[in-house]
């Protein structure tokens, strides 16, 4: 493990010196970090719980490759309290990887290295053509290389970094300069779980998470003195596998929730707006600490007589903390095709989001202009009064 960690460092740090990217690859245990971050005076600081939180987006997706060492290393390096640790797919031997979908085709070069492993899953009622995670073993992953999946973003680290594993994924944030916590969310559990009985597989997506968790020593409840040394939340965009993971552990647990008419694929309740509802938050928090819903869902539109608009909430926020229940929203991006409507600069975003609706943390594909912006909050002694965390 520690060989192979060394291995990918020096080729991420041999790759970064050929290319120049902005961003100090870290030897393990030790994050390069310089640049205009007093990180010597955040050394082993704490998680700060004064403020909402921000979460690198697949760590830093909107400057690297999504989930790859550097869009790790440097959302640890621009302030991320948590990095997205991470998006978990499995392999055909069952380990844990980073990626957002078992497709590895529009983020990998794996069409090009594997071509003969391409085939179609559906997944959740989606068509998914390419080469899928699921038929490679771990070894064959090891020779593929990231690509940019967004065509709007930089494509100059293409083909340069590995993909990363859960485990080294948690290696980066526990040997970040500070407390840094992770953020695993299981893709796909019932696509993922029922190809795993075909295959008379004795494990699920969720027992593998939950194996790797301990493995590495989390799995305290929420704010204990134990989870403020190793911070970590669970994620699903399902609910069932969220449910059994409380029968098992006492991780904190972040239900996601899509748009309102978007089904469940685990059927547990018929789409993502029957979860919004006060009986169903209250049902939620059974077995979550809070919920992770879409922004597009926290807010609408009203249009005044005079045709002027404004936002107002739908009362989810509200909703949620009543039922004891944390809210972190997703994804605020820095390019202006992301905002939400009337708000038009990212900072208007943040305004509405953290100060007027009360929001306690944000998945953010730029955790550093988050950061940098909460920084400033703090030194304008901004108070957060619904803050849950
Ligand atoms: C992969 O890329 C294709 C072509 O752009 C697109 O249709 C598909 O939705 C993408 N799949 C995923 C899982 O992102
Ligand atoms: C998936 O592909 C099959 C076979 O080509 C097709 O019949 C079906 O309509 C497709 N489903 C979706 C959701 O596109
Ligand atoms: C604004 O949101 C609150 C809380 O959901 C609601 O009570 C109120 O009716 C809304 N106002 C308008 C004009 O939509
Ligand atoms: C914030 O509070 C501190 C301590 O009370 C005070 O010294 C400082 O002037 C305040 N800063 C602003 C911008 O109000």
């Amino acid at each position: 493990m520690a060989v192979r960690i060394v291995a990918l460092a020096l080729f991420a740090l041999g790759a970064s010196a050929a290319l120049g990217p902005d961003i100090d690859v870290m030897v393990p245990g030790y994050p390069l970090v310089d640049g205009p971050m007093p990180h010597k005076r955040m050394s082993y600081a704490p998680l700060d719980r004064s403020k909402p939180y921000a979460i690198g987006h697949r760590g830093d997706a909107g400057e690297f490759p999504e989930h790859s060492s550097l869009a790790y290393l440097s959302g640890i390096k621009h302030g991320a309290d948590f990095i997205e640790c991470c998006d978990v797919v499995l392999t055909k031997d069952y380990v844990p990887i980073c990626r957002h979908e078992p497709l590895l085709s529009n983020t990998t070069n794996a069409d090009s290295v594997f071509p003969t492993k391409k085939r179609t899953y559906v997944i959740d009622g989606y068509n998914s053509t390419g080469v899928h995670a699921i038929d490679l073993t771990l070894k064959e992953i090891r020779k593929l290389r990231l690509r940019e999946r967004l065509y709007s973003r930089s494509q100059v680290y293409n083909d340069w970094y590995p993909v990363i594993t859960f485990e080294e994924c948690i290696h980066f944030a526990q040997h970040a300069p500070r407390v840094v916590g992770i953020y695993p969310e299981t893709k796909h559990p019932t696509w993922h779980d029922t190809l795993i009985k075909a295959r008379k597989g004795k494990t699920t997506i969720t027992d593998q998470v939950l194996y790797y968790l301990k493995k590495h020593g989390y799995g305290a409840a929420l704010n204990t003195p134990e989870w403020l040394a190793k911070p970590v939340f669970l994620q699903s965009f399902e609910s069932n596998n969220l449910a059994y993971a409380r029968t098992k552990s006492q991780v904190p647990i972040i239900q996601l929730m899509d748009d309102f008419t978007v089904p469940l694929p685990d059927r547990s309740f018929p789409n993502y707006g029957a979860m919004m509802t006060s009986d169903a938050l209250a049902k939620i928090a059974k077995y979550a600490n809070g919920i992770g819903p879409w922004k597009e869902t926290l807010q609408q539109t009203v249009t005044r007589t005079d045709g002027t608009q404004y936002l107002n909430s739908t009362g989810l926020v509200e909703r949620a903390h009543a039922a004891g229940l944390q809210v972190h929203l997703y994804t605020l991006r820095n390019e202006p095709n992301y905002h939400t409507n009337t708000l038009t600069s990212i900072e208007d975003e943040y305004a509405y989001y953290f100060k007027t609706l009360g929001v306690d943390g944000g998945f953010t594909d730029f955790p550093g202009t988050l950061a940098q912006w909460l920084r400033n909050e703090v030194a304008k002694n901004t108070t957060w009064p619904a803050l849950k965390i």
